[in-house]
């Protein structure tokens, strides 16, 4: 075998300075997630070596009958997991399946309504930066001025006026129940296909922490990481009179071969999120969220709608006069990742934001619960309140504090000396 630190020692080096970095900082990107060590084992294997493109028993290559068990075990699983008609699990990403699904749903220049990327809404769902938004004639919805909730009484309006063939629900900065109900009964009145992009809470879903979307929508499209906890990559569920276009979109719609090792990964990940130890991380994960906006509520700053009903919140920074691109340098500094993100009706630009977005995903995977929760919201409370050019160093060691406490990948004995190689930094200030 040739060993990666053998063949490429600057590739190893950077590899292990980003496996320190993951272990010695506290992750909040609400997107993010530490998938267990089998999925990566998955991810890393022989399965690399093989093209099959197709379906199970519908190959354009040989050598696939080990390739289609793969594939129709992760098919048979994320059908069960989610109680839908078909899987299609060849998505390369989240991207990759919301196209595909587009694909085989509409014509270019057909009009899609989406939510509107500023109140929380994705790229994928008709921005005019994204082809999503140059293909197809895209609308967007957003939420309520005051409650900051998506107005389903303005979605049925915009609706009724241009008229979709397709609304698309789902989003990757909304942190409050989605009522793909009332969606469906907007859909039914005014003749639109219904697609919900469940990305952000998959996880949540498969648990029951989250309505599901599948009973309502004509298509549901995800990706497998962030709540779902699993391998990258993305996977439709559809009503089985869509099966074959989906199927169609897909390859060789919008695809080449598929990617074996993420679908042996998914596979893998369907299974997990099966299990009644996963249905507990993730009640904890939205249990630490609603923990994470309460404190930092009580401490003075204001979260978006007042709260948070799934795992991510956004933090409206203004109260104390801060913007999302200062937090988010600071609190990199302290070796806190979180990222920079409008809030609705932002008066600042995407660049500079109001706010911050925060999920406890992540966290919740290597083991936080509300103590160390509060300790964090804490720690963020403090570092908002310096000024420019303040020692990072009291925070970094709360923040290594809490990582070695609750270890990911790496044992104590290992997290200790990687510190030392790093200089007790970690690798966030490199
Ligand atoms: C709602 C939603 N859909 C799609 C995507 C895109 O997924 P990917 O980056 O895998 O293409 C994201 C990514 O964050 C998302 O939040």
């Amino acid at each position: 075998m040739y060993r990666l630190g053998a063949v490429d020692p600057e590739a190893a080096s950077l590899l292990a300075k980003e496996l320190i970095r993951e272990c010695t900082t506290i992750e909040l990107i609400a997107s993010e997630n530490f998938v267990p060590e089998c999925i990566m084992e998955a991810q890393g294997s022989v399965l690399t070596n093989k093209y099959a493109e197709g379906y199970p028993g519908k190959r354009y290559h040989g050598g696939c009958e080990v390739i289609d068990e793969i594939e129709s075990l992760a098919i048979t699983r994320a059908k069960t997991l989610f109680g839908a008609e078909h899987a299609n699990v060849q998505p390369h990403s989240g991207v990759n399946a919301n196209l595909a699904a587009y694909m085989a749903l509409l014509e270019p220049g057909d009009v899609i309504l989406g939510m509107d990327l500023r109140h929380g809404g994705h790229l994928s769902h008709g921005s005019k930066v994204s082809i999503t938004g140059k293909y197809y004639r895209s609308f967007a919805y957003g939420v309520d001025e005051k409650t900051e909730r998506i107005d389903y009484d303005q979605v049925a309006d915009i609706a009724g006026t241009c008229r979709p063939k397709l609304i698309v629900a789902g989003g990757s900065a909304y942190s409050r129940i989605i009522d793909f109900g009332r969606f469906r009964e907007i859909a039914d009145s005014t003749g639109a296909l219904l697609m919900v992009d469940m990305a952000h809470i998959a996880g949540l879903v498969a648990a029951g922490v989250h309505p599901s979307p599948i009973p309502w929508a004509d298509v549901v499209t995800s990706t497998s990481t962030k709540t779902l906890r699993g391998a990258r990559g993305g996977f439709i569920l559809c009503r089985g009179k869509y099966a074959a276009a989906i199927d169609k979109a897909i390859f060789p719609g919008t695809q080449g071969g598929p990617i074996l090792q993420n679908v042996l990964a998914k596979a893998v990940t369907f299974r997990i999120a099966a299990t009644e130890g996963f249905r507990k991380y993730a009640r904890q994960v939205q249990i630490n969220a609603t923990r994470m906006a309460e404190t930092l509520s009580s401490l003075g700053l204001r979260i978006v709608s007042g709260g948070t009903d799934n795992h991510l919140m956004l933090v409206d920074l203004r109260p104390w006069e801060q913007t999302g691109v200062k937090a988010e340098e600071a609190l990199g500094r302290v070796g806190i990742t979180v990222n920079k993100n409008m809030i609705p009706f932002d008066p600042a630009p995407p660049t500079i934001a109001s706010g911050i977005r925060i999920g406890t995903a992540a966290v919740t995977s290597r083991g936080f619960q509300e103590e160390e929760i509060e300790r964090v919201a804490g720690i963020i409370g403090r570092v908002l309140h310096e000024e420019e050019g303040f020692d990072p160093a009291p925070y970094r060691d709360e923040v290594t504090d809490l990582c070695r406490l609750n270890p990911l990948y790496l044992t104590p004995l290992e997290f200790g000396s990687s510190l030392e190689k790093c200089g007790n930094q970690g690798a966030v200030n490199d």
